[in-house]
């Protein structure tokens, strides 16, 4: 298996030697240090990695709500400083508005950003749609399931047209066969309307299923420790999770997880 950066293209997305400390009650902690990863135009890359490595903290620095300690984050050819428009973020809590209902849901960034209503709701309906929801769009959001909720997430994630999603472990509260589902889901829109997708999880088939390349955090400050390409052909359906290369690739992860995790709790 091949090592591997932007691949084909010109980076979207260019980390440059980041680091991330937080200041802490007797001092600082050095969370991530040297990340340098470069995601090529539509790129679906995953962030793999054991609770507390630096994974949500790497996404909040790309959605620019964490600036960064040391280097640089680079967006279609931008310096990451501040939140930017053309980004989607999808997080493990679908945080809806309970008042609103779901279709009202997904328009919500139209109304915050100020953009023409009427352009969006057509596109608001087609996405809900696309997800399976389009009976519900009228329900509260306590009227819908987890998996429904998440589906309205994705919707209002993708209404302003980004070019890249963020999303930090958006399905790891759900059961595993409604998470499943949602992959399957997340992937046809993806096809579909191909942003460049950041997908953090600690879930190594999930990243092996959804991804182009799954980069490894690993170690205490968190480091990449292994970057691979998923070489399967898309479009993907989950049985491609038997197939003997499947099981080989995540047992390479696994071992790269185990063996740094082992480390870090030794130091
Ligand atoms: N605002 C903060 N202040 C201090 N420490 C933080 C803050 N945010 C995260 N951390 C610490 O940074 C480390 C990485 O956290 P996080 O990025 O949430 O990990 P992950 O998402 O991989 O589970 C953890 O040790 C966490 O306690
Ligand atoms: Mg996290």
């Amino acid at each position: 298996m091949s090592a591997c950066s932007a691949q084909s293209g010109q980076a979207f997305v260019r980390l440059s030697k980041v680091g991330k400390s937080f200041r802490v009650e007797g001092g600082t902690i050095e969370v991530l240090c040297n990340i340098s990863i470069e995601v090529a135009d539509r790129q679906f890359i995953s962030i793999l990695g054991p609770s507390g490595c630096g994974k949500s903290t790497l996404l909040m620095m790309l959605a620019g709500l964490e600036p960064v300690s040391a280097g640089s984050i680079e967006i279609g050819g931008q310096s990451m400083r501040t939140p930017r428009r053309d980004v989607g973020v999808i997080f493990q809590d679908p945080t809806l508005l309970p008042w609103k209902s779901a279709l009202e849901n997904v328009l919500f960034p139209i109304e915050i950003f100020g953009l023409p209503f009427a352009k969006y709701q057509a596109r608001a309906e087609a996405l809900l749609e696309l997800v399976g929801i389009s009976d519900a769009r009228h329900r509260r959001p306590r009227q819908l399931s987890g998996g429904m909720r998440q589906r309205v997430a994705i919707c209002r994630a993708l209404i302003h047209e980004p070019k890249l999603l963020l999303m930090d472990e958006p399905f790891s509260a759900l059961d595993a066969i409604t998470r499943d589902e949602l992959n399957v889901t997340l992937l046809d829109i993806w096809e579909r309307h191909h942003q460049t997708a950041f997908f953090v999880t600690h879930s190594i088939r999930e990243a092996v299923f959804l991804s182009d390349r799954v980069v490894v955090l690993g170690g205490w400050p968190g480091q990449v420790v292994l970057d691979v390409a998923i070489p399967f052909a898309r479009p993907r359906d989950l049985n491609i999770g038997e197939s003997v290369d499947f099981n080989r690739i995540c047992g390479e992860l696994r071992r790269a997880i185990a063996e740094n995790h082992a480390r870090r709790v030794a130091d």
